[in-house]
């Protein structure tokens, strides 16, 4: 047992297998190896067996004698430790009450979630001494956490019983719903950059998360592999207890369990590290998110800005040119936030630095966007040049601060510069310097309004193995890069996000966007799905894409809008403008071979379907905004599947096409050429919704036959929500505070309706240090729509104003509408009803949004 630093040394002889028992947090975010990196190098490849979390460990381990190799815990005890020198092993699960682990030759693991467990027991066996707050109990009492370590390559089965439904384990461009993989496919979980990308590969693409959500009708649970070295995960379904595919290579399920339901074996295999995997016990699909969010982290709140539109392209060539295209968005009246520039800015691609000709003032080119309220992105790659004049490769290469190749040199590959170095950011050391480098007074030509992309960190190496870099590179410690490989871009990730918020001086949040990413980048910004193609398949598959990265916690998702590589068609050009302003990440993206196309190239009616596509997401930030504070707060996705709102309904499960925002809003985006009609599953037999373009009205629990033109975006509001709007779009998001809100406030069948609204000043920590903020509940009920405080209501007086609300399923003309704000009533005079609409219009309102009516 490690008690300090300088203990390992003397334990350690050449023959000696040392494990080491680290006593921190290390489960959150998968961050593991900050927690090696305290320690010294103790021989070039030692391995880390097991990493725990919490101590005592030994004395907490009882053996079952009679049985050898048998060992029972108690159920729930999430920090148990097994240390098994020989693999393989097979342990079961079994939820209702123990966790029982047996030893054998065939090294398989069962887990056995049963359709309706008994209540789930306290945590008896850890008593009051051992854990005196309870915190740990209450912590994890719906978790089941195993570890185990094997000396070389682990592997888990868990049988899954009852669960046929499986989601999660980006990133592949594939359905939504994982497949069976009797195929011999296997899911492979292995970050590379794949540019364009195949549909429908289960090979790895640039992130990874091993989290797989299993669902029916009356449960949802999470197993969640903690491992960042190359995995492969199967599933076998069986419907019945017949296998889909000859299973019998597997061990005979133990007697005791229960094979006569459906089930899915799920099987985990990595290359190296420990078996470190939980599962995540729900009930509900919201119970899962926020367990897993406990383990790796709450999606990181994003600056306002961030979520209006970003406008890219490999690459703007100077100066003018981004000027340019920043004045033909306001021309052409199409709202946006940030530009953004490529590799090309760069003086030679060595990133912190700016090409002379292209971009002789950055400082001024942003004081520019700045004056229009507007951000600058620029890339940052973790490859560096090899160029002995210039600084930061030397600063790096004195220090030490490269990943290393087998003979102890610095790792050398090429990359968008030629031959270059690969930055160690698993080391604290060099993140921390990383980090520094994002200083104004360092970073030249750099201002607060800039902002960072983390690219090519999977990190991608063009002449390397599969284009990435060797698994027997060395990282600091000795550690193998085939123990780390995914965990590369979030560490990279981790210290550009330092570094900006070390830059602000801890006040503002940062944003930075990555296209690698591992379990826990969710608390880091931004992640985007890398080099799509121009055509309607891949818009198609984008949709099951950010869902399962929605599912698996990297809320703030998206795909490059138009598709990256080749020309889209006007027509798919639009589509994907519709499609990418109702998802959580929006930005236009371009290959630099490709032609121009900026959304005004195209004309009418192409351009007027693009603006009222983006002008709908701006009028619509407030509510994304909020989202993003339920995702920060309470892990919820604010793109979800269906079954996530509808956990009940069957029709959902298999549902990729279509997706909820939030708990109200209902997305179908169009995803086909020359379609003239769409079919949208409207889910729950007592539900309504209401067309959000028509406001008309449909009953739930059927498959509408909606009738589409070019500009038709299918969009539905659930009856029972209340969805906040600007009245206006405005030119980008800071100028959203000059115009009022709307509400829109669809009733259900009992003519009720709730929603929230969560303002701050868009950018500062403020509402996190100071509550500055203010959240606000709308609810209906009774005829009476009330706006007062949320639970955790904040400090800020927003300061603006409600002037109009829409009541959508209003079924008789009111006799009065009247408003009551401190006692005074007053009759509304702008009042509409539309009877064929059941659409009750009030207007010229003016409600001070923080203050209780
Ligand atoms: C990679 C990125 C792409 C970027 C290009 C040049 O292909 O995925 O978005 O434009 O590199 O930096």
């Amino acid at each position: 047992v490690l008690t300090e630093k300088g203990a390992v040394m003397e334990l350690l002889d050449q023959n000696t297998e040392v494990q080491l028992v680290l006593q921190v947090c290390a489960i959150r975010g998968g961050a593991i190896r900050v927690l090696v990196d305290e320690l010294k190098p103790i021989r070039p490849r030692y391995k880390v067996l097991d990493v725990l979390t919490r101590e005592p460990v030994y004395e907490r381990l009882r053996l079952d004698k009679k049985e050898e190799n048998s060992v029972t815990l108690g159920w729930g005890v999430s920090q148990y430790q097994v240390r098994i020198q020989a693999c393989p092993l097979l342990l079961e699960v079994l939820c209702e009450g123990e966790v029982t682990v047996t030893l054998n030759q065939k090294s398989r693991l069962y887990f056995e979630v049963l359709q309706d467990p008994p209540e789930m027991r306290p945590l008896t066996s850890v008593d009051e001494e051992e854990d005196p707050t309870g915190l740990w109990r209450e912590k994890f009492k719906h978790f089941v956490d195993i570890k185990a370590s094997g000396p070389s390559s682990v592997g888990v089965d868990l049988r899954l019983c009852g669960f046929s439904h499986l989601y999660g384990l980006p990133e592949h461009a594939d359905t939504f719903q994982l497949k069976d993989t009797s195929d011999g496919e296997p899911y492979r979980l292995y970050n590379l950059d794949v540019f364009g990308y195949d549909i429908h590969s289960r090979l790895g693409l640039y992130g990874s998360v091993p989290l797989v959500l299993a669902h029916n009708t009356s449960r949802t649970v999470g197993v969640f592999w903690l491992n960042a070295s190359e995995t492969l995960v199967d599933l076998q379904r069986m419907s019945d207890g017949v296998p889909s595919s000859d299973l019998q290579r597997f061990s005979p399920p133990p007697a005791k369990r229960r094979s006569l339901q459906p089930h899915t074996d799920l099987i985990w295999m990595s290359e190296s590290g420990v078996i470190d995997s939980f599962i995540l016990l729900g009930p509900a699909p919201a119970q899962v998110f926020s367990q897993y969010a406990e383990l790796t982290g709450y999606q990181a709140m994003p600056p306002l800005f961030s979520l209006g539109y970003h406008q890219c392209r490999w690459n703007y060539e100077n100066e003018a040119d981004v000027k340019e295209v920043d004045a033909g968005f306001d021309s052409h009246a199409i709202p946006y936030d940030v530009m953004w520039l490529d590799i090309e800015h760069t003086d030679e691609k060595r990133y912190f630095t700016w090409d002379p000709r292209r971009f002789p003032n950055p400082i001024h080119l942003q004081r520019h966007l700045e004056e229009r309220n507007r951000k600058l992105v620029v890339i940052s790659d973790p490859h560096i040049k090899v160029d002995p004049a210039w600084s930061i490769y030397c600063e790096a290469r004195k220090s030490g601060h490269f990943v290393r190749d087998r003979e102890g040199g610095p790792f050398c590959g090429r990359c968008w510069p030629g031959v270059s170095c690969y930055l160690d950011f698993s080391s604290s050391t060099v993140r921390a310097w990383y980090s520094s480098l994002f200083a104004l007074e360092k970073y030249k030509g750099s201002t607060e309004i800039m902002f960072i992309w983390n690219d090519m960190n999977e990190p991608s190496v063009f002449d390397g193995p599969e284009k990435t870099m060797p698994k027997d590179a060395v990282h600091y410690g000795g550690v193998e890069h085939r123990e780390l490989h995914n965990l590369y871009g979030f560490y990279q990730h981790l210290a550009t996000v330092e570094g900006l918020v070390s830059r602000s001086h801890g006040l503002d949040r940062p944003f930075v966007l990555s296209r690698s990413f591992f379990a826990g980048s969710q608390r880091l910004g931004a992640i985007w799905t890398g080099d799509n193609v121009a055509t309607w398949e891949y818009l198609k598959i984008s949709l099951p894409m950010l869902l399962s990265l929605s599912v698996v916690g990297i809320a703030f998702c998206g795909a490059d809008v138009g598709g990256f590589f080749r020309d889209p068609e006007p027509e798919l050009l639009v589509r994907w403008y519709q499609a990418g302003s109702l998802q959580p990440f929006f930005r236009g993206h371009s290959c630099r071979e490709m032609k121009r196309r900026e959304p005004w190239l195209f004309a009418d009616p192409f351009t007027a379907a693009i603006r009222a596509a983006a002008q709908q997401r701006y009028r619509l930030l407030p509510y994304w905004y909020t989202l993003f504070y339920d995702a920060h707060t309470s892990a919820q996705p604010p793109m979800r599947p269906l079954w996530v709102e509808f956990p009940g309904e069957q029709d959902t499960f298999s549902v990729e096409n279509q997706y909820m925002i939030g708990s109200a809003l209902l997305a179908c985006p169009v995803t086909d050429p020359g379609v003239t009609e769409v079919k949208v599953v409207l889910p729950g037999s007592s539900e309504y919704w209401y067309d959000v373009q028509t406001n008309l009205f449909f009953a739930g629990g059927r498959t509408l036959s909606l009738p589409v033109t070019l500009d038709t975006v299918p969009l539905f509001q659930r009856g029972g929500t209340i969805v906040p709007r600007k009245s206006e779009a405005g030119s980008c998001s800071a100028d959203l505070q000059k115009y009022p809100f709307t509400l829109t406030v669809a009733l259900d069948s009992k003519a009720c309706a709730v929603g929230r609204l969560f303002l701050d000043d868009g950018h500062s920590f403020g509402y996190q240090d100071r509550k500055q903020f203010s959240l606000r509940r709308f609810s209906l009920q009774g005829g009476r729509l009330v706006c007062c405080s949320a639970d955790d209501a904040g400090l800020l007086d927003p300061g603006c104003t409600v002037s109009s609300v829409s009541f959508l399923g209003v079924k008789n003309r009111p006799s009065a509408v009247t408003t009551h704000i401190s006692g005074v009533e007053e009759i509304c005079r702008s009042v509409q009803y539309q009877e064929y609409k059941h659409l009750l219009l009030v207007e010229n309102l003016n409600l001070n949004v923080g203050k209780d009516w």
